[in-house]
């Protein structure tokens, strides 16, 4: 169609906060205020119950007998629902895999495991309540560790292989050999508002729920199963959640569930708010990975070829673990071309929390291990890590196929590195304090500079669809609704301002409405960071119908011809004359103009054969690289991260603003998860870390107090929203260098030549067993490491 926004108003002319404009996330002062409303905060319905699971004590058994009475005659208890009363079916699996009983049947595969829901007049009475069943457990044998996991074999998805060229043979020939096994730490979301849905009954098989979920087509279909209805009786709604992570893309489920559950039995609505302990206890979280490596490399720094074999521990049911152990695969390149390779994932079944998406969705631990491979290469090279990255990245003309067949057309790795590594003075700091270090016995600095390269669009490829829906009111204000949630990444202020755009109208005339599958039907998990390419591109393809019938209308209206209607900012030309966006658009009402309209997207290009290892699978790369500073205390294994230099590829970003807060929470999310957040298991299979007393995610404190933060302006080549890249996910990965930096600390210790093979995360307690690692093999040849 005609384009009618005319090119490049001049800068007094303009709308406010339109696209590619630094606007202030449309919640900001609500969150900082407090009167943004989360789902516990909105005002209860009358005769309100609240819901609490009771909650399996091993990590598996066959239950014997579940005495229920002690629940039931607690006072303030209004009724007690087990698996029985489920008038559907009792499965809530997001994959299909039928394996995940929304409440446990004959056993419990974890320790943890819903066994019962109790409705009580008061959140207090539901709580004490649920502790009170008699349970007896007849114990069958867990598997917990890799160990265990290894013997026992059990996959909850078929593994996925990655291959090209012939590995063992360029192998068996490579002038250098490196082999490990690398232990990858797992992720508690730890998103601020804990899973929470609130479900109100309505006539015969109706009900709304209010779910605080990335995927509200889900939610709805899978209360739709467990009530034994049909998806057009239950209606989920999100306005906004207080983090999900990933975290609330399939585990919002199990409450959305419980609490329709409990709705429609007993006609009253009923709320579950499980406490941060419990959440912990019952919901899954970034899969901990084993990584066993061997790579073939020549003297100088060059890879010949990789064999990997990426485990992950999955806990008691599939959920997403096929498509995250996929996705690990996906990014164990990194940005290296890898000549001859060939990649394993093993998705083990194990009886713990059910992990699940986790900001990256396995990409981070694909790319940590890719890391480690190039750390093992320098250290056998005795060259610098950043050289040996530089050495191994994937080029523009050649060697630019990726282990999954894809070419890499976007590829700006060599350049945004090298942008960094001068911004940031790399090499003179490393020199600096690697020379410090010499004269200092304590305190030892270390740098590093990591670069990131992530794959946008999901897998999966029927997720990668969005819609849209746009009224214009008869005074001018809109209305904007579309298929994604809003989590706190600013989805919402983004999708706003491409209508705003499309439109020519101020972006506060855009009015954000919550998230329901009322309105627009069947859509996709706001996830794998495609929030704004595909519901941007929904709402822009809705805006731009509307812009058709106003053109049409005013053309004939006026009598020019429909290339003279052109949007100007909050006004529209016709011909000569000038209109104002609220005249024109009361005008078309009263001339029975239409001015509601859908929008749809679906990314093109993509495609991908799992079985045959082969496609196309990403529409496109997001880049970026991060050069971290960290200073370890050798006596402790203390350490604080004193400085980071990001530099990230958000294509023409649609909001500069929302996109460096992005960028900066994902990298301290990240360098969080590699550093201090550490998830224990006691041999029984009780998570021991379940509270912020004993699980310890980065706090301000914890920033670098050097933060230097840059978007590297790189236009998207393909054709997405005005350009832009998609950003939710990628800076996570930024975290690596963090890792990176404190091994080159540590490798100070034996005067940098031997890997010092830091598992993640580097606990102080990590840090110093590596430190007395290093001092003991500090007078060995590199060779002697085992
Ligand atoms: N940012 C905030 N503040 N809160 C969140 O929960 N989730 C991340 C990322 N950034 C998250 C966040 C994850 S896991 C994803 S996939 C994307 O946001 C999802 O949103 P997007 O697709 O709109 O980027
Ligand atoms: Mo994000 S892990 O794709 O929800």
């Amino acid at each position: 169609m005609l384009d009618h926004t005319p090119p490049a108003p001049k800068p007094e002319d303009r709308i406010a906060g339109g696209a590619h404009t630094p606007r202030i996330h449309d919640s900001a002062a609500r969150h900082v205020g407090g009167s943004a409303v989360y789902i516990d905060d909105a005002a209860e319905p009358a005769g309100l119950l609240h819901v609490c699971l009771g909650l399996g004590e091993r990590a598996h058994a066959r239950l014997v007998s579940v005495d229920l009475g002690p629940v039931r005659s607690t006072e303030g208890v209004v009724a007690v629902f087990t698996a029985a009363d489920v008038p559907g079916v009792n499965e809530i699996s997001s994959s299909h895999r039928g394996d995940e009983p929304m409440l446990a049947e004959d056993t419990v595969s974890y320790l943890g495991q819903p066994i019962f829901a109790v409705a009580a007049l008061t959140r207090d009475a539901a709580r004490r309540a649920a502790r009170l069943a008699v349970i007896a457990y007849e114990d069958l044998a867990p598997v917990l560790t890799y160990r265990e996991a290894r013997a026992d074999g059990k996959l909850v998805w078929p593994p996925m292989t990655l291959a090209r060229g012939d590995a063992d043979t360029v192998l068996a020939e490579a002038p250098g050999i490196v082999r490990g096994r690398m232990a990858i730490g797992g992720q508690e979301h730890f998103y601020l508002e804990g899973q929470i849905a609130l479900a109100i009954p309505g006539e015969d098989d109706e009900v709304t729920v209010h779910t605080s979920t990335q995927h509200p087509s889900e939610a709805q279909a899978l209360v739709a199963k467990v009530l034994g209805t049909v998806n057009s009786a239950v209606t989920a709604e999100v306005r906004r959640m207080g983090g999900g992570f990933g975290g609330k893309e399939s585990q919002s489920n199990l409450f959305a569930c419980v609490a329709a559950l409990v709705a429609k039995k007993t006609g009253r609505a009923a709320k579950i708010r499980p406490d941060r302990d419990d959440d912990m206890v019952i919901t899954g979280k970034r899969h901990d990975f084993e990584v066993d490596y061997l790579v073939g490399h020549t003297s100088d720094g060059k890879i010949l070829a990789v064999d990997m074999q990426l485990a992950a521990r999955c806990g008691w049911a599939a959920d997403l673990s096929g498509p995250v152990t996929d996705r690990a695969l996906f990014h164990a390149d990194n940005c290296y071309h890898y000549p001859a390779v060939h990649l394993t994932s093993r998705p083990y079944r194990t009886n713990t929390q059910s992990n699940t998406a986790f900001r990256g969705f396995g990409g981070p631990q694909g790319m940590v291990a890719a890391e480690r491979v190039i750390e093992e290469v320098a250290y056998a090279c005795g060259l610098d890590p950043l050289e040996v990255r530089k050495r191994n990245f994937y080029g523009t003309e050649t060697d630019n196929v990726t282990p999954y067949h894809q070419t890499i057309s976007d590829n700006c790795i060599r350049d945004l590195v090298a942008k960094l590594e001068v911004d940031c003075d790399y090499a003179a700091r490393r020199a600096a304090l690697h020379a410090a270090n010499e004269t200092s016995p304590v305190i030892k600095r270390g740098i590093a500079l990591t670069p990131v390269k992530f794959g946008i669009s999901f897998t999966s490829t029927a997720y990668n669809q969005a819609g849209a829906l746009v009224h214009i009111y008869n005074d001018g204000s809109v209305g904007l609704n579309h298929g994604g949630t809003e989590m706190g990444q600013g989805l919402y202020v983004k999708v706003a301002q491409v209508v705003a755009e499309e439109f020519q109208i101020d972006a506060d005339r855009v009015r954000i409405t919550a998230t329901t599958t009322g309105k627009v039907p069947n859509t996709s998990a706001t996830a794998a960071s495609s929030g704004a390419d595909l519901n941007g591109m929904a709402a822009r393809a809705a805006a731009q119908t509307l812009k058709g019938r106003l053109v049409a209308f005013a053309a004939e209206a006026w009598s020019v011809a429909p290339e003279t209607v052109l949007f100007l900012p909050n006004r529209v030309r016709v011909g000569n004359q000038e209109i104002a966006w609220g005249e024109l658009i009361h005008k078309a009402y009263l001339a029975r103009i239409q001015l509601s309209a859908t929008g749809f997207y679906k990314t093109p290009t993509i495609h991908w054969d799992r079985d045959a290892g082969r496609g196309h699978p990403f529409y496109y790369f997001a880049y970026g690289a991060a050069c971290v500073q960290a200073a370890v205390d050798t006596l402790t294994g203390e350490y604080r991260i004193e400085r980071a230099d990001i530099l990230h590829d958000c294509g023409r970003s649609l909001n500069p603003a929302v996109d460096r807060g992005q960028i900066e929470g994902g990298f301290i999310q990240g360098l969080g998860w590699l550093t201090t957040e550490e998830l224990w298991w006691d041999g029984a299979g009780r998570l021991r870390t379940h509270a912020p007393s004993t699980y310890k995610i980065p706090a301000c404190g914890d920033r670098p107090r050097i933060f230097n933060v840059a978007l590297y302006e790189n236009e998207n080549r393909e054709e997405t929203i005005y350009r832009s890249k998609a950003v939710g996910e990628p800076p996570l990965m930024l975290g690596i260098a963090g890792l990176h930096a404190l091994s080159d600390a540590v490798a100070s210790v034996a005067g940098h030549r031997h890997c010092p093979r830091l598992d993640a995360p580097a606990t102080p307690e990590r840090v110093l067993d590596a430190v007395d690692r290093m001092r003991a093999l500090a007078h060995h040849a590199p060779s002697a490491q085992p």
